[in-house]
């Protein structure tokens, strides 16, 4: 009688403990920021049920649980609050006018969400590693803060901030802090964007704008301006972000490029989707992003300098000179297949 109760006592032990352990699992899977910690509370007296448990997936690093005190980490934590409050710290409402650098109250973290640990968000873990780079934009190999500066240029619709300037060195700190340790395998997942079979046909703004309203218009408003967190002036930046108007990304930005903004809404939005759980299908992601582009917004000057070599410039780059004799209207709406070919047999023939 004993031994049976002691049997069933270990087994629902056991069943607790395997229930706990995938509960674990998942949320480590599936929440954005849980942690790659070890299972809790595995004494060798419980039984362990390893064998068939998936591994956690692997997590990036938090500011806010994995940063150790004392005034090394301070950088790391101003750059982390320069990324997620970008129009606090940088903002055109700040007082001072010596301190704005942003043309718009936007925050990186707005487009590389989870403030930049987000796989699909063109994430920063990583990143550190991947530069100098050569950048066809420029024309020539940049560092990784010539890359916080174009997105400070163009995203930001603001200025450069110098290489010295602490806010300069914090966000390159957090960036470098959020890059260490990157296992091997984790490198390709939190780069860059998800992408999409892409449409031969130029992309239907009509249906975008179907898609907009019922899938887009609740966070970011008809109106597409956003909602702020207070008003205007408050420094206190959006709950919603803007897609268009004013206080939006120039027409000189990445996210101003059809494809790039579909990839980008593919794997993100309405906000919940992730690279591997889309709520959008490819046709969806095309059509809304260039709704959105579509749109009137800041312009970026001196964009007759970007792509110093034309043959690099990509092909939704919405804005001339181009190589080619495609009308300007394809480059911003597509087909693009037929330009993206025209390259590769330019690329097969091309001399530089
Ligand atoms: C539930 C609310 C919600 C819905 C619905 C939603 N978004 Fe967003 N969107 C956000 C939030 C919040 C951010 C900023 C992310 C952050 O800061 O964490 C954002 C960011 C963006 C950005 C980049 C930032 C910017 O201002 O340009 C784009 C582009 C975007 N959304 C497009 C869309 C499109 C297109 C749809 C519809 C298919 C959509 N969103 C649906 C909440 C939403
Ligand atoms: C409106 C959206 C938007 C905002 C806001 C924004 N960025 Fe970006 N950023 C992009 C896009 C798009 C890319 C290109 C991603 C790609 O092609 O994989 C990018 C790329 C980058 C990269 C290179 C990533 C890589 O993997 O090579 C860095 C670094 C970066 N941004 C930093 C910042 C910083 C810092 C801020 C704020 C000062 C910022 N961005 C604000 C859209 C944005």
């Amino acid at each position: 009688m004993f031994q049976r109760l002691l049997q069933i006592v270990k087994l629902t032990i056991a069943v607790v403990v395997m229930v706990m352990m995938v509960t674990v699992g998942v949320l480590v899977l599936y929440l954005p920021n849980g942690q790659d910690k070890p299972i809790a509370d595995t004494s060798p007296s419980k039984p362990t049920p390893t064998t068939w448990v998936a591994q956690p997936a692997w997590a990036p690093k938090d500011v806010n649980s994995d940063l150790p005190d004392g005034s090394e980490s301070d950088q790391v934590r101003y750059g982390y609050a320069l990324i997620t409050e970008t129009y606090k710290h940088l903002g055109p409402e700040l007082d001072n006018p010596q301190q704005i650098y942003a043309g718009n109250n936007l925050a990186c973290k707005n487009c590389h969400l989870e403030s930049g640990t987000k796989a699909g968000a063109a994430s920063f873990v990583g990143v550190f590693q991947r530069f100098p780079q050569f950048r066809g934009r420029e024309g020539k190999t940049g560092t990784i803060a010539d890359r916080i500066n174009g997105c400070m240029e163009r995203s930001m619709n603001g200025q450069r901030l110098a290489d010295n300037s602490p806010e300069m060195q914090s966000m390159v700190a957090y960036m470098q802090w959020l890059s260490e340790d990157v296992p091997e395998e984790a490198k390709d997942r939190y780069q860059g964007f998800a992408s999409i079979n892409l449409p031969n046909r130029a992309a239907d703004t009509l249906a975008g704008k179907n898609i907009y309203e019922q899938r887009c218009a609740i966070c970011h408003s008809d109106d597409g301006l956003g909602q702020r967190v207070g008003e205007a002036g408050d420094q206190r930046g959006y709950v919603y972000p803007p897609l268009w108007g004013a206080d939006s990304y120039n027409h000189g930005a990445g996210m101003n490029r059809l494809i790039k903004a579909a990839h980008f809404i593919k794997g993100n939005m309405p906000l919940g989707s992730t690279a591997e759980r889309p709520l959008l299908t490819d046709e969806e992601a095309y059509d809304v992003a260039a709704y959105v582009d579509a749109h009137s917004r800041p312009l970026k000057k001196n964009t007759k300098l970007d792509y110093p070599d034309l043959s690099l410039k990509p092909v939704d780059a919405p804005y001339g000179p181009y190589r080619d004799t495609f009308p300007a209207v394809q480059h911003q709406f597509g087909p693009f297949p037929p330009i993206m070919s025209y390259y590769e047999t330019l690329k097969e023939t091309y001399e530089p």
